[in-house]
């Protein structure tokens, strides 16, 4: 939610910034602002809308200054509005702020600072933060050392919430000093050269080296100098990474949309997640996590928890786990799981799935469970993210940077992660099941070429989506693991292309959802598994003779005279079909949502990571 540039260094600051920006502009869009030190004064520039409506502000351009500040807005408090938007000021303009996160006591801040004589513009939690930094300025003695970052320290020390932010000021116009609380921000350094941001590829054409903050850090960022500050103002020191994603994989690469490509990066990205995990004639390699046979041997549960796509990945993996070790899985969604008080103990593993590995529910539900006792394990695609950093084992996938907001790479990388997962937890207990995981582990090896197969096929969709895109309610069918991926379909298409869809079990349609099928209603159904085709045919006659029109998705030797429209994909372990049978469908919400003629990778109200609540 929200995205936080910053820039310090010899270069004019505000290319950088829009540039950064503009690749951020995923985690937010309702609004854009930047601030910069032109001389010795704050020059600050803001708009309701989208990055391109701030790059053609009256005076963007005569932004000479090369330190800075900026920020894309999801807006939490206070409606998108040019005053609402940030960067904000204090009255004195003299600090100015960007911020990420949720300042859960900001009326009992604007309160405090009003009697103090402070007032306030906007509608926003954030601009109490730079009149509290003002405030506790002016209180330091002059000749105090660290005078502003003490202040940022102090005014951070009234915050009840969650927050990263970059402050610059005019009284010290060559630092920006930053800091982070549940709520994600590195620095990237290139000799004198200092970048800050919200997420990775902002700054990654610029640098890749670069320092993760943690929760309680403050950094003071000079060019020639970077000191970082525990939560109690004591100097430490921090650890350099260096990030091996390449900058052109931020980019469209001549792609339309982000989306688009990410979809066709799946063999890829499920290619790189397998990595050198499977190898010919031996276990699966999971050292990375050190799970041992004595304490799996004593796990009654596994939760999955997660949210969004990331949560339907759990659904999708649920019965591999279940089939394989014989261990019961729940799938959860985090914002219900944190408050649900579920019944765990030290008997209970929680794997948390995230993608960005910020996303606010899903690290609070793995705090709580760790509070329970539990071993927790997170799955990410975000080396060095929060929820890495609070597990007790993390395992990556490695998709690459996702950047459309619509998941699309991330769910097919989770489920082979979680499928790996799955077949080293069964040879670890030594569970007697070796043909089905030989078969699993072939299979798996096999599914980056047949989602090429399936990837190549897209005529069909793109004429179905002509078909069905002015329509206003969509179902999706399935049993199985064809339901768990109906049900990610579902997601998609209502993301990105805002028509209202659900998803049924095949065998419940009768139970109630039926009633609403008539006349010319669209139907998708999937059916990959042999065991339940005739079942499943049979769910969609009934649908087709109510009047219904159908998409069917399948692997199944089926009569086409049966259906009108059949996107066939390859024959796949039926354990593992959502990693093919959701790529039609991801590629169907895709083609619905140009074709109605809307932002596909940043659709209205949604942002990417959701770090508040
Ligand atoms: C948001 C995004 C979804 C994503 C979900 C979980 O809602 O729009 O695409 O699936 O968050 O994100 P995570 O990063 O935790 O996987």
């Amino acid at each position: 939610m929200c995205g936080i540039v910053g820039y310090l260094g010899n270069s004019k600051a505000s290319p950088i910034l829009i540039d950064g920006l503009l690749k951020l502009e995923y985690r937010g869009y309702d609004s854009a602002g930047i601030a910069t030190i032109e001389g010795n004064k704050i020059t600050c520039l803001k708009h309701k809308g989208r990055v391109k409506e701030l790059q053609n502000m009256e005076g963007i351009n005569s932004l000479e200054g090369s330190i800075g500040i900026a920020h894309t807005r999801w807006a939490t408090h206070g409606k998108p509005s040019s005053t609402n938007a940030h960067p904000h000021l204090d009255n004195s303009n003299t600090f100015s702020v960007v911020h990420n996160g949720i300042i859960e006591n900001y009326n009992e801040l604007k309160k405090f600072l009003n009697n103090a004589g402070y007032t306030f513009l906007s509608e926003t939690d954030t601009e109490v933060i730079p009149n509290l930094i003002h405030y506790y300025y002016s209180k330091e003695d002059i000749n105090t050392t660290n005078r502003f970052a003490k202040s940022v320290r102090r005014a951070t020390q009234d915050l009840k919430g969650s927050y990263a932010i970059a402050v610059i000021s005019s009284l010290e116009p060559d630092k920006i000093i930053v800091a982070r609380k549940d709520s994600p921000l590195v620095i990237g350094v290139k000799d004198n050269e200092k970048y800050i941001a919200s997420d990775i590829p902002a700054i990654l054409e610029y640098t890749n080296n670069i320092y993760i903050l943690d929760d309680g850090d403050l950094a003071e960022l000079l060019p020639e100098k970077l000191t970082f500050y525990d939560k109690d103002f004591n100097v430490v020191s921090k650890t350099l990474k260096t990030i091996t994603w390449d900058a052109k994989a931020a980019d469209k690469n001549g792609y339309e949309h982000f989306m688009l490509k990410e979809i066709y990066e799946q063999p890829t990205a499920i290619r790189e997640t397998i990595g050198t995990r499977l190898n010919e004639g031996k276990k699966c390699d999971f050292s990375d996590i050190n799970i041992s046979k004595d304490y799996l041997s004593k796990i009654s549960r596994i939760y999955i928890v997660a949210c969004g796509t990331a949560m339907h990945a759990g659904l999708a993996v649920k019965p591999i786990f279940e089939r394989l070790i014989k261990i019961p899985v729940e799938v959860d969604v985090a914002s219900e799981f944190r408050y649900r008080e579920p019944l765990i103990d030290e008997h209970s593993l929680i794997i948390c799935i995230s993608q960005s590995g910020e996303t606010a529910d899903t690290i609070a539900a793995l705090k709580n469970a760790k509070e329970c006792g539990c071993k927790t394990i997170a799955v990410s695609n975000v080396i060095g993210s929060s929820i890495t950093r609070e597990a007790d084992y993390t395992i990556y996938t490695h998709a690459g940077p996702e950047i459309a907001v619509a998941s699309t790479k991330a769910y097919t990388s989770q489920i082979t992660l979680l499928a790996l997962l799955a077949i080293h937890f069964a040879e670890v207990l030594e569970l007697n099941e070796n043909r089905m995981i030989q078969d699993l582990k072939d299979e798996i090896l096999e599914l980056p070429s047949k989602v090429n197969i399936v990837l190549e096929n897209v005529d069909l969709i793109k004429d179905f989506a002509k078909k069905i895109y002015k329509e206003k309610d969509l179902f999706f069918i399935g049993r199985g693991t064809d339901y768990a991926a109906t049900m990610e379909a579902s997601l998609k298409l209502k993301e990105i292309s805002y028509i209202h869809s659900d998803s049924y079990q095949s065998g419940e349609l009768k139970h109630g959802p039926i009633a609403l099928i008539e006349d010319d209603v669209t139907v998708v159904g999937i059916i990959t598994d042999r065991r339940l085709v005739d079942k499943s045919i049979s769910n969609m006659q009934e649908v087709i003779t109510r009047g219904a029109k159908t998409l069917l998705v399948t692997n199944q030797e089926i009569d086409n005279k049966l259906f009108p429209n059949v996107i066939n994909i390859p024959k796949v372990h039926p354990l593992l079909s959502p990693v093919l049978s959701i790529i039609p469908l991801q590629l169907l919400a895709y083609y619905v949502s140009k074709e109605k003629g809307l932002d596909v990778d940043k659709p209205r109200n949604l942002a990417k990571s959701v770090t508040v609540e």
